[in-house]
């Protein structure tokens, strides 16, 4: 039996399994509690840093909701040899679906359009009112073709569009007949650009002012990975100048605070950081971090650890 912080409670069986076997607290204090229990299962706003892990001297298993774990300091886990829990592929349905949503609101202004229509603004159909831009028989650039990557270019080839992604990683053509570019081709020659690859030192601001000015000026970009992998207030003033022309954002530089101009601009649709959000995916998240966290707990070794070299 051991004890386990969980900042907050959690849907599913894995919640219930847990209390069976552990002593399960719940408390958003992480300093408060850190020295004094054997796991930690925490959410993506959570910053578990080195300090915190250092004073948590007991942790034998960290768990994070969610698949990206920049909110963690892996390194200072793997120092201290502690399993970093997460939850992979279990999202990656619903958060290409999300991506998806975002790309077509914005290409065809599904917001403009709901407040038009509550605005009374309506006075019927009218060949010249609210045009967007066609799908069909373009291109989206997929920066990053993991998990997530790959099942928005198994959807986007659905809406007949073609494929190019960049990767550090040679996919080949990811089963979608995609084409492998330098991330420079891909900026310059896509009409849609959507983000999805995680966040670290190399990709943060990845999408700045340069990068936005080699972009086209039809362009869309969507982002639903992590906020700081796009300068925000680059793109503010590309869409405020016309650089590009919409963009879909799930996530901001400096979460929950969105960039003033952004929030003003109705070239932009927000969403606040939904791209998991369904009542099955977050269940099954729940479930995969719990479990995971319990198996370590039991000494095994679950396939959903970032940090696996823990065990070398
Ligand atoms: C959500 O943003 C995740 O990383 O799972």
């Amino acid at each position: 039996m051991a004890r386990i912080l969980v900042t907050r409670e959690l849907p599913g069986r894995g919640m219930v399994e847990l209390r069976a076997e552990h002593e399960v607290l719940v408390s958003a204090s992480i300093d408060e509690h850190a020295g004094a229990v054997e796991a930690l299962i925490c959410q993506l706003t959570e910053r578990v840093d080195a300090r915190t892990i250092e004073r948590a001297k007991n942790l034998r298993a960290l768990g994070n909701l969610a698949v990206g774990v920049d909110n963690i300091d892996v390194a200072a886990a793997t120092a201290r040899r502690v399993p970093v829990v997460n939850t992979p592929g279990v999202l990656t349905e619903a958060t290409a679906d999300f991506t998806m949503a975002l790309l077509l609101a914005v290409a065809r202004r599904v917001v403009e359009a709901d407040s038009f229509v509550r605005s009374g603004l309506f006075h019927g159909w009218s060949h010249d009112l609210l045009l967007g831009a066609d799908l069909s028989g373009r291109e989206l650039g997929i920066v990053g073709l993991g998990r997530i990557g790959t099942a928005v270019a198994h959807r986007a080839r659905g809406f007949g569009l073609e494929i190019v992604y960049a990767s550090r990683t040679d996919h080949g053509d990811g089963g979608v007949g995609a084409r492998r570019v330098p991330l420079g081709e891909l900026l310059g020659g896509s009409d849609f650009v959507t983000l999805h690859v995680p966040l670290s030192a190399e990709t943060h601001h990845l999408i700045g002012e340069r990068e936005l000015g080699s972009m086209k000026r039809e362009a869309i970009l969507i982002n639903a990975s992590r906020g700081p992998l796009v300068d925000e207030a680059a793109l503010a003033r590309a869409l405020a100048s016309g650089l590009i022309t919409g963009a879909g954002l799930d996530v901001y530089e400096r979460e929950p605070e969105v960039h003033p101009e952004l929030l003003a601009s109705t070239r932009v649709v927000l969403a606040p950081h939904l791209g998991s959000a369904t009542t099955g995916t977050r269940t099954r998240m729940a479930d995969l971090v719990t479990r995971g966290v319990a198996a370590v707990l039991g000494g095994e070794r679950p396939s959903n650890v970032v940090n696996p070299q823990v065990w070398a």
